[in-house]
């Protein structure tokens, strides 16, 4: 009776100092972007506040809705395992510094990260205390291979633009524009049509617009350009044509001149 009593207590004062002290993870650091290819690693880490109360703590690490961890570290059984799609992609000898038993292994060092590893990045934490998650985006961005801006006259008078990207991740924002002869400021073009190509691990970007010339200042070239960006990223490309709509009145002199030396 009296034994039973003192466990009910102790597990009341448990369950309250618990809930006032449950593990939480305190920082979750994922860079946001990086750029495919240039480096050499990336260490996603995963901070909590754990205590010595803590008992059986496991960290796992997922990547984006697969439901298995891509890595899982159960500190008291000395036992960590990396899923097979990163196998070969995580560096194992690395650990936290300063670290203790329980926070040593709790990183992801990703080496040499490629776009095919962007995504959402979660860390659950549990022990007999508690359990915290926490998730951070990561995009691992390819800067396109070639970017091609020109132009096809489809009639005497209108001309078809096409600006496209090739082998880029992820999908860009492609921005066009047009600015008047002697103008200072220019005008978006918003009747556009994009095509989406997906490769393996890529995208190839095709923006197409048509232009009609009567609608263009017959008074010298008006530029066109074409800017390519990932928003959040110090990633962009432009390229401009200076484009010279047909004159009607230089036509109607070719066409003079012609019928004059056909006579
Ligand atoms: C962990 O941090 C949270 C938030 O700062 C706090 O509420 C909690 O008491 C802390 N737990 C421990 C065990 O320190
Ligand atoms: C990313 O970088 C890797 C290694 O440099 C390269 O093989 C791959 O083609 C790149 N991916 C893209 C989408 O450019
Ligand atoms: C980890 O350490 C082992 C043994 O020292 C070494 O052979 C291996 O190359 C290291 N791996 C990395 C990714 O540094
Ligand atoms: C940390 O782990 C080592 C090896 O398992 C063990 O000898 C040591 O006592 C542990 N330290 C603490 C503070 O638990
Ligand atoms: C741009 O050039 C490519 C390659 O020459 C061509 O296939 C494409 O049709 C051109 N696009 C336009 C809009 O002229």
């Amino acid at each position: 009776m009296c034994d039973g009593m003192s466990a009910f207590l102790r597990l009341v004062i448990f369950v309250a100092f618990n809930g006032l002290q449950a593990l939480q993870i305190t920082q979750l650091s994922v860079p946001r972007w990086i750029e495919n290819g240039t480096q050499e690693s990336v260490t996603l880490d995963c901070v909590y506040n754990f205590t010595y109360e803590d008992d059986h703590l496991v960290v796992k690490w997922f990547h984006n809705d697969d439901p298995k961890p891509i890595y899982q570290w159960i500190p008291e059984l000395g036992s960590r395992l990396v899923s097979e799609k990163l196998q070969g992609r995580i560096d194992m000898n690395s650990s936290t510094t300063p670290s203790t038993n329980f926070t040593q292994y709790r990183s992801l060092r990703i080496l040499k990260p490629t776009s095919q590893l962007s995504g959402k990045y979660s860390c659950h934490v549990t022990s007999f205390n508690g359990l915290d998650t926490a998730e951070k985006e990561m995009t691992v961005y390819a800067p396109a291979k070639f970017l091609r801006f020109n132009y096809t006259k489809t009639t005497s008078d209108k001309a078809k633009f096409g600006c496209e990207v090739d082998q880029v991740y992820p999908i860009p924002d492609i921005d066009v524009f047009q600015t008047s002869p002697g103008a200072s400021e220019h005008t978006v073009i918003t009747d556009k049509e994009t095509e989406v190509f997906h490769q393996e691990y890529s995208y190839k970007v095709s923006v197409t617009y048509e232009v009609d010339d009567s609608e263009l200042s017959p008074d010298g070239a008006t530029r066109f350009d074409c800017f390519v960006s990932f928003p959040g990223t110090n990633y962009q490309r432009l390229s401009s044509i200076n484009y010279y709509p047909e004159c009607q009145s230089i036509l109607e002199i070719d066409q003079s001149r012609n019928i004059i030396t056909d006579i």
